[in-house]
């Protein structure tokens, strides 16, 4: 069937679906019933190739026969108990984070703005309780995405997302992504941390100049601040790195993690440093779900396979292959620009005068192959991590398949 008919059954959904939903949501009428590795088949049997992966979330693909086992065994055998208690996949998780990372210690919730949230938070409450100064405000940068929370929506740099919700959580000033002399001028006596995405998702895969975070963590150590990573997008392998901040050697003092961590199961991680977990006394904050076994248990399969499979270093290699692939086009097609990104979070930058890149994302769906839109101007391809050259090389042809088309259209 060709895809770029929408199927009735999809159609009856979505019908349903935007009777009910709130209106925040306005899905694509495509909808999903079962995966396999990088392939999606609809309710009616059409098949995708994702190059979305849920943004950047289901890292071992689709259907992962050792993710499904583990997550079965594991609901047999336990879902819940709440942080009043342990288990041991939930102690497990916490250990092998804290061996792959920077951090000592670990803080789990559900969702990247969640773990964005126990970030601030502890950073204030450190600050005031533990070092005794008011030191209160953070600083952020354009562009930045932190999640949507009240707190999350405050520390993001787009306007766009503010609108309607002021008065925004006071104490988060922006200035300008990659400027370390942007952000020097901001630090006063009130500051309290800097606060930045390594590598820009949302924003639209912005990479930062060389030695940013390094001079980030330079102005942290003179001035006593702390340092604010969030790798909700970035980290579990999708640069090509355990975590970003390693492409560069600078560890922060705290961590954010979410998206790929879970492989889709939905968990947050806050990941700090000793002197920084200081911050969080018993009662201090907790969220009822975070870490529960289920999720634990998901997490660490995760992690175990990404290691067993060197999925960094595949990541590494395909995104190489797939940025040459888009440099290639954006030599042949007028109006395409930047092809960026580390590891197999790349996104291609268009001339959106001379191409509509929400009718090349269509063109693509329409021609089996899913991917988003980020910031203004790029194309974002984020794959699971499991994804083989040959995948790289469909999607590069549906992309510039697309592209000739929604040109000639234009034309
Ligand atoms: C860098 C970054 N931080 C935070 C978030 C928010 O994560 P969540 O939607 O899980 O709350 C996102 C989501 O796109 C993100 O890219």
């Amino acid at each position: 069937m060709n895809p770029s008919q929408m199927s009735p059954s999809s159609a009856a959904l979505a019908e349903r679906a935007y009777r009910v939903m709130t209106p925040n949501y306005r899905p694509a009428p495509l909808a999903f019933a079962r995966g396999e590795g990088p392939w999606l088949w609809t309710v009616d049997g059409q098949r995708y190739l994702d190059f979305a992966a849920g943004i950047a979330v289901c890292a071992l693909g689709h259907g992962h026969a050792e993710l499904a086992e583990a997550i079965g065994e594991q609901a047999r055998a336990l879902l819940h108990v709440s942080n009043l208690w342990m288990t041991e996949p939930g102690v497990a998780l916490h250990e092998r984070l804290v061996a792959l990372s920077f951090a000592d210690r670990v803080y789990f919730g559900n969702s990247g703005a969640e773990a964005n949230e126990a970030a601030l938070k502890i950073a204030r409450r450190y600050m005031r309780l533990v070092r005794g100064e008011d030191r209160f405000e953070f600083i952020a940068t354009t562009h930045s995405f932190h999640g949507r929370t009240w707190a999350a929506i405050s520390a993001t740099g787009q306007p766009k997302y503010h609108k309607g919700f002021d008065p925004l959580v006071p104490g988060f000033h922006h200035v300008p992504y990659g400027d370390l002399a942007a952000v020097e001028a901001k630090i006063s006596d009130k500051t309290c941390a800097i606060f930045v995405e390594p590598l820009q998702g949302e924003g639209g895969i912005i990479v930062p100049p060389a030695g940013y975070l390094a001079g980030l963590r330079a102005l942290c150590d003179q001035h006593g601040l702390l340092l604010i990573f969030d790798e909700v997008q970035t980290g579990v392998g999708r640069t090509g790195r355990w975590f970003a901040y390693e492409h560069e050697g600078v560890a922060p003092d705290i961590m954010t993690l979410a998206k790929g961590l879970g492989g889709g199961v939905p968990i947050g991680a806050m990941l700090c440093t000793e002197e920084v977990s200081k911050g969080f006394e018993p009662g201090a904050h907790a969220s009822t779900f975070g870490g529960n076994p289920l999720a634990s248990r998901a997490a660490l399969t995760v992690l175990q396979v990404i290691e067993r499979d060197d999925l960094c270093a595949r990541a590494e290699t395909l995104g190489a292959r797939l940025r040459a692939g888009l440099a290639a086009l954006g030599r042949e097609i007028d109006g395409c620009l930047e092809a960026r990104g580390l590891g197999l979070l790349c996104g291609l930058q268009v001339d959106t005068t001379k191409i509509d890149r929400a009718a090349v994302k269509d063109a693509a769906q329409a021609r089996g192959l899913l991917v988003t839109l980020a910031g203004e101007d790029v194309i974002r391809f984020s794959p699971p991590l499991i994804i083989g050259e040959a995948h790289v090389d469909q999607a590069l042809a549906i992309l510039r398949e697309s592209l000739l088309a929604v040109k000639k259209e234009a034309a």
